[in-house]
């Protein structure tokens, strides 16, 4: 049985910890839109919890919540055992919560060494002048960011890719680069945003290997949003299906897929 306080080892062996975010009775409104409707749920440390559903079921919305970016109009948002405030975007970008976009978010123009370090200036004490000016403590506190980065780049094995500007590359290992700078924030939880949407079957299995073994090796809380069942089945420990910004089904991947009102709502029909 899953212990709800302490937490639990998975089948595969990897180790659930307590809950570390809570969500509660959270709705979002735009004007009239109502993207998310009074939903609850928890994300456990080390978890990878999956978010499915019908396009505009509210799925970027709610990790858009997660990450503070968006203040809900009802409902609370627990961190660590503590009610989150409302933040303004500098701190948001301090609570540990690193992101991959829907739509690629990168600098196109600039190499993939450089992209993935913008992942890291939320971290750096000294000022960007003088980092640009290699003075005294910052060119110490370069050479750890640095150090950091190359150990992610060995990771997700896109060395020989560093130097390339990130226009010329194939999709695939664009959302590898993004992938790479989300982590290079150290965050204690990840959001990918459909992380392997458009992808064919080979980068698909690339990006399954590089999630899960990034939440074996950094101890990573990943929250994904995804439409392949199969990667989800795959990937996930729990998953949340909302359908018309409710939620309709929460729990493992197998009672989930057996869920009468998910079926319906999103399993009976075909996702890309
Ligand atoms: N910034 C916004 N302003 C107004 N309406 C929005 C905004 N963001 C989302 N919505 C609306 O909220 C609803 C949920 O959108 P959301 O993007 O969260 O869905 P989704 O589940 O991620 O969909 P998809 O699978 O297409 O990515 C939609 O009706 C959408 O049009
Ligand atoms: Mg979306």
């Amino acid at each position: 049985m899953k212990d709800m306080v302490e937490g639990y080892t998975t089948p595969d062996g990897r180790q659930i910890g307590g809950v570390l975010m809570e969500l509660k009775n959270i709705t979002l409104r735009f004007g009239g839109v109502v993207a998310i409707k009074d939903i609850s749920f928890d994300i456990r440390e080390g978890e990878i919890r999956a978010i499915i559903g019908p396009n505009g079921a509210g799925k970027s919305s709610m990790l858009n919540v997660i990450s503070g970016f968006y203040v809900p109009t009802e409902g609370e948002v627990w961190f660590h055992g503590q009610k989150r405030p409302a933040m303004r975007p500098y701190q948001v970008a301090r609570l540990g919560i690193a992101r991959t976009f829907q739509n690629i978010a990168l600098f196109d123009g600039m190499s993939v060494l450089d992209n993935i370090m913008t992942g890291r200036l939320t971290l750096m004490k000294s000022g960007l002048l003088s980092q640009a000016m290699w003075w005294g403590s910052a060119a110490a506190e370069e050479n750890e960011h640095r150090e950091k980065v190359e150990k992610i780049i060995d990771f997700l094995e896109i060395q020989n890719i560093r130097k390339t500007p990130v226009g010329r590359l194939p999709y695939g290992l664009k959302k590898r680069v993004e992938l790479a700078r989300a982590l290079a924030a150290e965050p204690k939880i990840l959001l990918l945003d459909e992380p392997m949407a458009g992808m064919n079957v080979e980068e698909k299995e690339d990006m399954c290997r590089f999630i899960l073994d990034v939440n074996d090796e950094f101890g990573t809380t990943t929250v994904l949003i995804e439409h392949d069942m199969g990667v989800v089945m795959d990937l996930s420990d729990r998953v949340v299906v909302m359908d018309y910004g409710r939620k309709i089904g929460d729990g493992p991947p197998d009672e989930v897929r057996n869920n009468q009102d998910v079926i319906d709502a999103y399993l009976g029909v075909a996702h890309d």
